[in-house]
């Protein structure tokens, strides 16, 4: 099956307008699809062919796996073809900070495969907060206590152990949901406020990066769960009371502008990449794809909705009830400029209008 576009007839046959789907709360609850998205997302191709005509992205804020593993965990649960840039997620921003610390030992946080994501982007010498807390005996008092965990350390940490805890940590990275939160904290905290070195005396703190701030989301429970942002919360407070000065971070994720502006470059590259020979030369070096309409369909009236309007134009927010928001009418604070039901009235509305 060909992996691109649908090579239009001429470039003023490219696509004006595109399309941003959040995930948890739209696309799925857990791992099993909802609001009719498998069906959504199949008018987005050409029947005849199977490829894409409309340019669209996953913009989740979700993650903890490279975004060439999601694409194709999406492809199994939607029955369509995804490329991996077209899932951007919230830590996908973390590739611009590669630069910074391309060979700095840093710690990863969060379910999945949080070093790998990292890794992946190019960080050289990065290890999970599982590997580097195995490295440091007792670190979490209570590691005896939690079932899940063996308390055995792998040859590999073992030969890197000694050298690992004599290192600076020199920044950390909350990359997905915390799945062990009085570990993490503990051992965020511990390398925090000794500026990278557990047990060692105060010191200035590293910096710390979140994939995303989202206080809740929609799982597969019927009401929400807390997300990356309460996370945020419980280690910002604490770590509030055991240090002198507050904690410093930086948030990445929807809402913030820089997001949807990414995602807007994404859709044009998309577009760009697939019609190969048509399109004319001077098109290609100007990338001069212009949208009229970016749609976001998402969930969550502080995040997508938010982030949709502060982006201001092209976007237009389409607010679904399928997650999140569970109202009759719009939101009172983000309002979004359409209210649907679900993903596949999104889909309908969207592909009436642009006709
Ligand atoms: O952990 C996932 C959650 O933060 C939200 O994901 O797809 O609704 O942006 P999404
Ligand atoms: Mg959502």
């Amino acid at each position: 099956i060909s992996r691109s576009f649908s090579r239009p007839r001429s470039s003023s046959e490219r696509p004006s307008f595109g399309v941003a789907f959040d995930i948890d709360g739209v696309i799925l609850r857990g791992n099993a699809p909802i609001g009719g998205s498998p069906r959504a997302l199949g008018r987005l191709y050409d029947d005849s062919i199977g490829t894409l005509k409309v340019p669209y992205v996953f913009l989740t804020n979700g993650g903890g796996v490279p975004e060439s593993k999601r694409a194709l965990e999406l492809e199994k649960q939607l029955g369509v073809n995804i490329l991996s840039s077209q899932v951007i997620q919230g830590h996908t921003p973390f590739k611009q900070l590669v630069k910074r610390f391309e060979k700095e030992l840093i710690i990863a946080v969060g379910k999945g495969e949080p070093a790998v994501v990292m890794s992946e982007y190019g960080f050289k010498n990065v290890l999970s907060i599982d590997d580097y807390a195995s490295c440091f005996d007792n670190i979490d008092p209570l590691w005896h206590f939690k079932k899940w965990t063996t308390g055995n350390v792998s040859d590999q940490i073992n030969t890197i152990r000694s050298s690992v805890c004599s290192q600076r940590v020199q920044a950390a990275f909350v990359v997905s949901d915390s799945i062990d939160w009085s570990r993490d904290i503990q051992v965020l905290c511990d390398i925090l406020r000794t500026g990278g070195l557990p047990g060692s005396k105060i010191a200035h703190q590293p910096p710390l990066y979140f994939a995303s701030d989202d206080l809740e989301y929609q799982a597969v429970f019927p009401s929400e769960r807390l997300g990356m942002g309460a996370f945020r919360i419980a280690l910002e407070s604490i770590f509030n009371r055991i240090h002198p000065s507050a904690l410093e971070y930086t948030s990445f994720g929807k809402p913030n502008t820089s997001v949807f502006r990414n995602a807007e470059t994404v859709l044009r590259e998309l577009v760009h990449s697939s019609s190969d020979t048509i399109q004319s030369a001077n098109d290609k070096i100007g990338g001069n794809q212009v949208f009229r309409t970016l749609y976001m369909v998402g969930d969550n009236p502080s995040v997508d909705i938010k982030g949709a309007r502060q982006a201001g134009h092209p976007w237009f927010s389409i607010l679904t009830r399928t997650g999140v928001f569970k109202g009759k009418e719009n939101h009172d604070e983000y309002p979004a400029d359409l209210v649907v039901d679900t993903v596949e009235e999104a889909v309908d509305y969207i592909l009436r209008k642009e006709g």
